[in-house]
């Protein structure tokens, strides 16, 4: 047997550790089915399959080039699917008039117009519609309030902050009511402080309105700040898709894992397989793993298994435990503020990174640098991957 399973009931783990679940959204909005997007030869989208609920707020996320825009595009009407479709509010998207499509999408690189005011940049799409005067004034009124730019109405892009500008923008594209809200990487003009500020702001304006939002972005942060719901992807693929909070406690290969947010990633093979839990051999470490959650497999299988650096602990003292420690030697210690990241060089040569509060730090025979040590972490901490 070479199969692997995932242990009963999704995963021991989830006892351990249960894993939170999202908001229940149910009537899907939005259905991707195995769509594909070529360019010439080669594809930038690959085999895409994805729904999502009316009203989530869902982020693609994945590095440069991996494909988002492109599938955003499609989603938006811009781009054609080789092959595959996509449904929106039960419609076929490419059977719908462009004029008929309930989308807006916010571009990468949302320029205003320079040469008029906040207000004039938001009636614009309204008037080219033909919208009726006192409609527009209503309807830009309401989306200036709900980005909170009422007063600089008159004011022109040039004479507002980045983040005031990213609202205006969000509110062009809101004046529209649109069903489907697309933004590429809305940020990405912003530097780091603002940015933290306006996605906040950006999720509670569109947490009020009727709208079912796609976001691009290849900043994991943001997308485990703003998003509902993730879908990770690579080289046009989906990799995973869950709550940020799945994606990171359980990544589902080791791509996901190093991708969203940063893990000690150990090589090894399966010694002993147990309803509840997994012992692993791996060069790194001189005790045997003991992983009491993730999936199954048969002897020799080769797995990695990630521990996430804030569940490693480091200690002067030998551990109680008889699994998941090594020495190690402390060859860096960065002091972040709240917390410390250490860096241990275990005897294989392997470094491991782990995150300890400050105060943990401070306090009396505290691990220092050069120090001998050992690391551990509990059966429950660690996931198997075996992709
Ligand atoms: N019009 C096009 N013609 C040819 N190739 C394209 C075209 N648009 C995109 N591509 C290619 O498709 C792939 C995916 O591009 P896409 O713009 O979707 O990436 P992305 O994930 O949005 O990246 P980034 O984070 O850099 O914006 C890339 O290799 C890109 O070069
Ligand atoms: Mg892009």
């Amino acid at each position: 047997m070479n199969s692997t399973t995932l242990k009963s009931a999704a995963g021991a783990a989830q006892m351990a550790r249960p894993a939170p679940t999202t908001k229940s959204k149910s009537d899907e909005f939005v259905r991707i089915e195995n769509v594909v997007k070529k360019f010439g030869d080669s594809t930038a989208v690959n085999n895409v399959n994805l729904n999502i609920a009316k009203n989530e707020l869902f982020a693609l996320l994945g590095s440069s080039g991996c494909g988002k825009s492109t599938l955003l595009r499609m989603l938006a009407g811009l781009e054609t699917v080789t092959s595959g479709r996509i449904f929106v509010d039960g419609e076929d998207l490419a059977a719908m008039p462009p004029y008929k499509r309930p989308v807006n999408m916010m571009f990468q690189s949302y320029a205003l117009f320079p040469h008029m005011t906040v207000e004039a940049n938001i009636a614009f799409g309204l008037k080219q519609e033909g919208t009726p005067k006192n409609e527009i004034k209503e309807r830009v009124a309401d989306a200036l309030n709900l980005v909170q730019m009422g007063k600089y109405a008159q004011r022109k892009p040039h004479q507002l902050s980045g983040g005031q500008q990213q609202r205006v923008a969000l509110a062009r594209s809101l004046v529209k009511r649109p069903k489907l809200l697309l933004l590429d990487e809305p940020m990405s003009a912003l530097d780091k402080q603002i940015r933290q500020k306006t996605q906040l702001e950006l999720v509670n304006i569109i947490e009020k309105v009727d709208v079912t939002c796609v976001m691009v972005t290849h900043d994991q942060e943001e997308a485990m700040t703003m998003a509902g719901r993730i879908a990770v992807m690579s080289e046009g693929h989906i990799v995973q898709i869950g709550s940020p909070s799945q994606v990171y406690e359980f990544p589902n290969s080791r791509f996901s894992a190093e991708f969203i947010g940063s893990t000690n990633l150990f090589e090894g093979v399966v010694v002993e397989d147990e309803p509840d839990h997994i012992f692993v051999e791996s060069q790194d470490l001189e005790a045997r793993m003991y992983v009491s959650h993730g999936i199954t497999g048969p002897l020799g299988m080769p797995v990695g298994i990630s521990v996430r650096p804030e569940r490693v602990k480091v200690s002067r003292e030998r551990p109680g435990t008889p699994h998941n420690w090594a020495r190690g030697v402390v060859s860096d210690v960065a002091y972040m503020g709240s917390y410390s990241l250490y860096h241990v060089r275990l005897e294989s040569g392997k470094t491991v990174v782990s995150n300890l509060s400050s105060s943990h730090l401070m306090s009396e025979g505290a691990p220092a640098y050069n120090d001998d040590v050992f690391i551990y972490w509990s059966p429950s901490s660690g996931v198997v991957l075996t992709q």
